[in-house]
Parts: C-alpha cells; sequence; structure tokens
C-alpha cells in the first residue's frame, strides 16, 4: 500500500495527512483524528485501536474487518463489518475518513469547486481549552523563556547573566535532561526562577498517541515534583505541535499551554545581533520570548549568551518589567 500525501481541512484548519484508497473510501491514520479531538490509543496486548471522544468509544482491532462502537450509558456496542482489515503500518494503522467521522457525528465534505477536503467536527469553539501566547497586553512586562534544559554548559551561563542583572525567568525543562542535570534544576528553582514542563524527550505530540502523551508529561512533572516539591502547572509541547486531542487531555491534567509571542530562532546558532534585532522589531507588552539553554550543538547558543544581558538592559530602557510566566497567567487573569 502507497500512502500519498493529502491535506484535510479541519473545521477549516488544513493538517497535513497521509492516505490512499481502498474500496472508494479514504483510508487515513488513525492518529490524524487526534485533530478533531479524539483520543487515539493502541494497545499492543490485544491490537486493539481505540478513538475515544465522549460519549463515544470506536475500536478496531487489527487483523479483523469489523469495529465496536460504544456509546457511554448504553451496554451493547454497534458492532459493523468493514470492507477492509486494518494492519500496522510504519505509518501507523490506516482507518476509513467516512467511516469514523459518521461514527463521531462529524462531516466530511468535498469541494467540488476548490478539490479541498473538509472535516466538520462540530465542537464548540468556545469549550476549546486557550492557549497562551502572551500576557495581558496593556502591562509593559516581559517573559523570558529557554527551552530544552537544563544543560551543564549554556544553563548555567544563562543563569549566572540572570542572577547578575536580578531578571527572573522561566525554563521549559525537559524531564531526560532534568534526569541528567538535577543539580542545576535545583539552582533554577533556588534562584527565583519559574519551571515549565517541556515533556520528557522532546517528541512531536501529533504523532504520539493520547496516553503516551499523558506520560510524557506526567513523568516530567513527578521527576520536577521529586526534586524540588513544585508542580509546574505549564507545558509547551515540543516544537509548539499539538492536537485538538492534546489540548483537551493536557487541560484536563491541569496544564496550560503555553506558546510564545516572539521566537528568536536561536536555535539556529544566529549571531546576537539577529538575535537582538528580531527582539527590537518585535517586542510588545505581555510578550513572551522563546530562547533555548541546552547544548545540543557545540557553540549553537552563543549568541543567545552574548545577547541576553544587552536584552535585558535595551527592555529596561523601554520600560519594561520581567516575569516569569506563572506570573504573567495570574496577572491575564486565568
Ligand atoms: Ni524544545
Amino acid at each position: 500500500m502507497d500512502a500519498s500525501p493529502m491535506k484535510i481541512y479541519v473545521d477549516g484548519h488544513p493538517v497535513a495527512t497521509k492516505y490512499f484508497m481502498e474500496k472508494n473510501s479514504f483510508m487515513v491514520p488513525a492518529l490524524f483524528f487526534k485533530y478533531a479531538g479524539i483520543a487515539v490509543d493502541f494497545s499492543n496486548e490485544n491490537k486493539f485501536l481505540t478513538l475515544r471522544r465522549n460519549p463515544i468509544t470506536l475500536v478496531f482491532q487489527l487483523g479483523r474487518n469489523y469495529a465496536e462502537c460504544y456509546v457511554q450509558g448504553i451496554d451493547q456496542p454497534k458492532c459493523d463489518e468493514l470492507d477492509f482489515i486494518p494492519e500496522a503500518s510504519s505509518d501507523g494503522v490506516f482507518i476509513p475518513l467516512n467511516y469514523v467521522a459518521e461514527q463521531f457525528g462529524m462531516n466530511i465534505w468535498k469541494s467540488a469547486h476548490s478539490s479541498r477536503t473538509y472535516l466538520v467536527t462540530h465542537l464548540s469553539l468556545f469549550s476549546r481549552p486557550g492557549i497562551i501566547y502572551r500576557g495581558n497586553t496593556r502591562n509593559k512586562k516581559v517573559a523570558l523563556t529557554f527551552d530544552d534544559g537544563p544543560d551543564g554548559f549554556y544553563t548555567p551561563k544563562i543563569l549566572d547573566i540572570l542572577r547578575e542583572e536580578g531578571v527572573p525567568a522561566t525554563f521549559f525543562v525537559v524531564g531526560e535532561q532534568v534526569r541528567n542535570f538535577p543539580d542545576m534544576l535545583k539552582r533554577i528553582v533556588r534562584e527565583g526562577h519559574a519551571l515549565g514542563n517541556h515533556s520528557w524527550n522532546h517528541p512531536s505530540f501529533p504523532q504520539l498517541e493520547t496516553a503516551k502523551v499523558v506520560q510524557e508529561v506526567n513523568s516530567t512533572e513527578e521527576e520536577i515534583f521529586s526534586l524540588t516539591g513544585h508542580l509546574t502547572g505549564i507545558v509547551r509541547p515540543p516544537y509548539g505541535s499539538y492536537t485538538l486531542a492534546d489540548r483537551y487531555h493536557l487541560a484536563s491534567l491541569g496544564f496550560h499551554v503555553i506558546m510564545w509571542s516572539i521566537d528568536t530562532v536561536d536555535w539556529k546558532g544566529i549571531e546576537a545581533e539577529e538575535i537582538l534585532s528580531i527582539v527590537d522589531r518585535e517586542i510588545s507588552p505581555g510578550a513572551i520570548i522563546l530562547m533555548h539553554c541546552v547544548n545540543e550543538k557545540p557553540k549553537f547558543l552563543n549568541g543567545t549568551v552574548k545577547a541576553l544581558p544587552t536584552m535585558i538592559r535595551q527592555l529596561r530602557l523601554q520600560g519594561y518589567q520581567f516575569v516569569t510566566v506563572p506570573k504573567m497567567i495570574i496577572e491575564r487573569g486565568g
């Protein structure tokens, strides 16, 4: 089976996925449905592929040509015979777009005009958990954030500068790094900075089953708690990538999802001057600035370290106050 790339517009937003045709049916990877707010899980033990969004649970079994659809509060599942057999592939298990949409009360619409395929979830826009890109735009405050640490090379240099300047920041840490550099994590907390959760080993959430996303953030939160006695309550998904299902599950675990308003792209190894000009051009009240603090490639963040003292002084001259992300959220009113 050869899958081709395609875009499906989920409630108007394009989602890149793959498909192949099987008996006039569009077959798409099961994980695609996370973009429609559906939890997707696979059990290796009994080969069940489960799609769940209350009150519906749809279960496929690998190698079997039927699906069971459970509705909460109704004992007997509806059992449908399928005209295909779900199998594992390198892109996951492919299942029929139209059939799944129908079970969850969603609509598929193909525009003859633009030849686009639309999926309409009928989920309220207002019940979707918020994503935070910035703080209150009426306050001249700014949050510096550093991702992917802690490490033993850049994190101490950044902490030295922050201490020298008397500025609090927020570190979105990776569980694996926390395990390798526990003392650096403790130093971050001791020096008055805030922590955020950036997953255990930096996978892309849209490519993970729901239970694995939950495990990524919970294991990191536990590691942080065991070392510091603090829970972060804020998560930044690796690469800033997430699906609607990830949003629902992170919110149900009590997390605020934090993005950024200014991307310094410092991870590309750019010069301090470039970083400073990006911040200077894009700064506005309530800004959240994205930077990094891990020695992944030697010298890659030299620009960040060099830019930081100047950035802090320039922002101060413009009247900005530095706050942590949790403080920014409180002042934002939620
Ligand atoms: Ni990251």
